[in-house]
């Protein structure tokens, strides 16, 4: 009998999924004489065995689409909203992994994608998955695809807002994606020049970002770029959290719904980048502007890079199945492939390690990290 294998994509969209599925699709019927199907909205559709066939034609011409052709969705299998209410509904999608007689389940997403892929692979389900993502954060891979092509929007952002900010001597704080990861903020402001970086890495003091620029203002430049990562957090909330994780002894998996619930009203003190650039103007007298990013980064066709790595994370993937290695994640490691085990993935953030050669490169520049350092 012809070998089957299924597909979903999950999560937020990101470039270069499709490059992934093209490359999965096509290597699995043309390497492997496989059939291969689609589920349509993620884990959503797998629960409701929604399923589209791809075949050759299916996979033709999705190379530079962005976005992803199957639909994605942030469902969670074992709270599956069914009717108004939180289900699991694991055991109904391996009813239709079964029925399907799918040979593996390729799922393609970030974080949250990893862990469902971890519960239904001890639910008993042959899972293999790919990293994508624009914010970096997945843990075990050096690369997530969808970052090159979101790093590109966002720097060329960065750019453009410096000739704006220097005509009109402006305070331009620009709000940039990337989750509680600082990768996507501290590339972009990196390669686009910013004069102040805050990722939430790196807890900031608005009084030594406004010293900063009071300090550009005098030396002559009367202008600065402020790339705020959508998840930076200041010295207070960074002290707050640091003893919430004590407290609850979290380690870096941080685990337990009351951590999570406590962190989150925590979090919902955050300043916003609005009131970021309100009091950056307040304490240095130049007027502000905020541009907030938002999906524009997540938008379009993929970078060549992200399309390579895609691509053979894809046709990677066949083989680790083909080999019948389960329940890991297929990962980038310099110019290789490897797999992980999803119980090492699933639970971990890739974060910026304080150390890392771009936060020192930034801060050799003078780029204001907006702490002390
Ligand atoms: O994880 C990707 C990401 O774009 C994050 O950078 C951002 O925090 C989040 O998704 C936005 O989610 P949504 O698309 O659901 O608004």
């Amino acid at each position: 009998m012809v070998k089957s294998i299924g597909i979903l994509t999950a999560g937020g969209d990101s470039p270069g999924l499709n490059a992934a599925i093209r490359a999965i699709g096509k290597s699995a019927i043309r390497d492997h004489g496989w059939n291969v199907i689609g589920f349509k909205d993620g884990f959503r559709g797998l629960m409701q065995n929604r399923f589209v066939r791809l075949d050759s034609d299916a996979l033709s011409g999705i190379l530079t689409k962005g976005g992803t052709t199957l639909g994605t969705g942030r469902d969670k299998v074992h709270k599956m909203d069914v009717g108004g209410k939180p289900m699991d509904m694991s055991g109904v999608m391996l009813d239709t992994f079964n029925e399907h007689q799918l040979e593996a389940l390729v799922c393609l997403g970030g974080g949250g994608t990893q862990r469902n892929a971890l519960r239904l692979s001890r639910k008993g389900m042959r899972v293999v998955t790919l990293p994508k993502t624009i914010d970096n954060d997945v843990h075990g891979t050096d690369r997530s695809f969808g970052f090159d092509t979101a790093l590109g929007v966002a720097t060329e952002a960065v750019d453009r807002l410096h000739s704006t900010a220097h005509s009109h001597h402006r305070v331009i704080v620009v709000e940039i994606m990337g989750h509680n990861a600082g990768w996507l903020t501290l590339g972009a402001g990196l390669g686009g020049g910013a004069d102040v970086i805050m990722i939430p890495e790196i807890p900031y003091s608005i009084d030594l970002v406004a010293e900063s620029i009071r300090n550009r203002r005098t030396a002559g430049s009367p202008f600065s770029i402020v790339a705020v990562a959508e998840g930076a957090i200041d010295e207070r909330l960074g002290r707050g959290l640091a003893a919430l994780r004590l407290e609850y002894r979290a380690t870096e998996r941080v685990e337990g719904e009351q951590l999570k619930t406590r962190s989150r009203e925590l979090f919902s003190g955050r300043l916003s980048t609005v009131e970021i650039a309100k009091q950056l103007s307040e304490r240095t007298g130049l007027e502000s502007r905020v541009t907030i990013l938002g999906h524009v980064q997540r938008g379009g066709t993929p970078s060549p890079i992200d399309r390579i790595l895609a691509t053979n994370l894809g046709t990677a993937s066949t083989d680790v199945i083909e080999r019948g290695e389960f329940g890991v994640m297929i990962a980038a490691r310099g110019d290789d492939y490897v797999t992980v085990p999803l119980e090492e993935v699933a639970g971990r953030r890739h974060t910026v390690p304080l150390d890392h050669p771009w936060i020192r490169a930034a801060r050799s520049l003078g780029v204001c990290m907006g702490d002390n350092a």
